[in-house]
């Protein structure tokens, strides 16, 4: 069972500069609010609780701001600062005394994921006990990510980033792994572009046969916001259906209180911190 999270939410943001100049990707807004709401809700919607943020050197102090509240969402955060983009699986280096024995998730603090059955779909993924998980996503420009290719349903291969096409199923960011993860990715090197390689990693489960995947499908979302265009198409289908249906994506106040990790009381809370904006009146509306 897992129960322990870590979302990566470091990087330099070159591609978003100079909007990133001051400010960290992650706080930027996608739509009504931070980036980091959103893969900060997918742990919270995995039953994970206990979560690690690794941030930016310098930027602790801007998340502490927008999150300053974890025992109002009935979780707890903690924080590690990343020097530098060495590289995701840096990740569990970094994370490596919040891990302990425990088995551990990986989410990417720039991934969205939206869709029917997320929930239970993460749950299951959720029960890994030995080996690694991973979710994959059929996608129209597998150049763009890592992508794995299958033979009956079983993975055969990993790529990063494949200039020919192998396949087009990609690799989302969102991991799931043993505790092993720690010993294998002290055995990584760095690779051409001088990162700890995320898919160096994969091929090691794989290549113990140890490699599952299970599969977002047609009816999910998956939007990796890396470059402007990504960022303000991610706000856009947020918006769509936000206005649609009334409700709200990555409310993390109301994944808490669905799951009965907070009450009444600490949504009031939260209305305070927040101030007099449409996600406090959202808020007011579910108590
Ligand atoms: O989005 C899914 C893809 O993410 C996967 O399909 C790829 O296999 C995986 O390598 C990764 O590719 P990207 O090119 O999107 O990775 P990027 O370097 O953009 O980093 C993703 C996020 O992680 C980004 O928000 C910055 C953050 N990051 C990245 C690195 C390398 C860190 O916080 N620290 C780091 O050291």
């Amino acid at each position: 069972m897992i129960n322990k999270g870590i979302i990566l939410s470091g990087g330099m943001g070159t591609r978003m500069s100079p909007l990133t100049k001051a400010v960290n990707k992650q706080l930027l807004p996608i739509y009504d609010k931070p980036l980091i709401f959103y893969p900060l809700s997918i742990l919270m919607l995995a039953n994970i609780k206990d979560i690690l943020i690794i941030v930016n050197k310098g930027q602790l102090d801007q998340y502490r701001k927008i999150l300053p509240l974890d025992n109002n969402l009935g979780i707890k955060i903690s924080y590690v600062e990343q020097k530098s983009p060495n590289g995701l699986p840096e990740a569990f280096l970094l994370g490596k005394k919040f891990i302990g024995n425990s088995n551990v998730a990986l989410i990417l603090g720039d991934n969205f994921f939206y869709g029917q059955s997320l929930s239970k779909t993460l749950r299951s993924c959720t029960k890994l006990k030995n080996g690694a998980k991973i979710l994959l996503h059929r996608v129209n420009k597998p150049e763009r990510y890592g992508v794995a290719k299958l033979k009956k349903n079983k993975i055969i291969s990993l790529k990063e980033k494949p200039k020919k096409f192998v396949s087009d199923l990609a690799v989302t960011g969102l991991y799931f792994f043993d505790n092993k993860v720690i010993n294998y990715t002290k055995t990584l090197k760095p690779s051409k572009r001088g990162e700890l390689e995320i898919v160096d990693l994969l091929k090691i489960y794989l290549k113990k046969k140890q490699l599952n995947a299970e599969y977002l499908g047609r009816g999910g979302a998956w939007l990796d916001t890396g470059s402007i265009e990504d960022f303000y198409k991610t706000s856009s289908f947020v918006s769509a259906i936000e206005n649609r249906q009334g409700f709200k994506i990555a409310c993390l106040e109301e994944i808490s209180l669905n799951k009965k990790w907070i009450g009444k009381k600490e949504i009031a809370n939260s209305i305070k911190f927040y101030g007099n904006c449409d996600y406090s009146k959202y808020l007011s509306k579910l108590i």
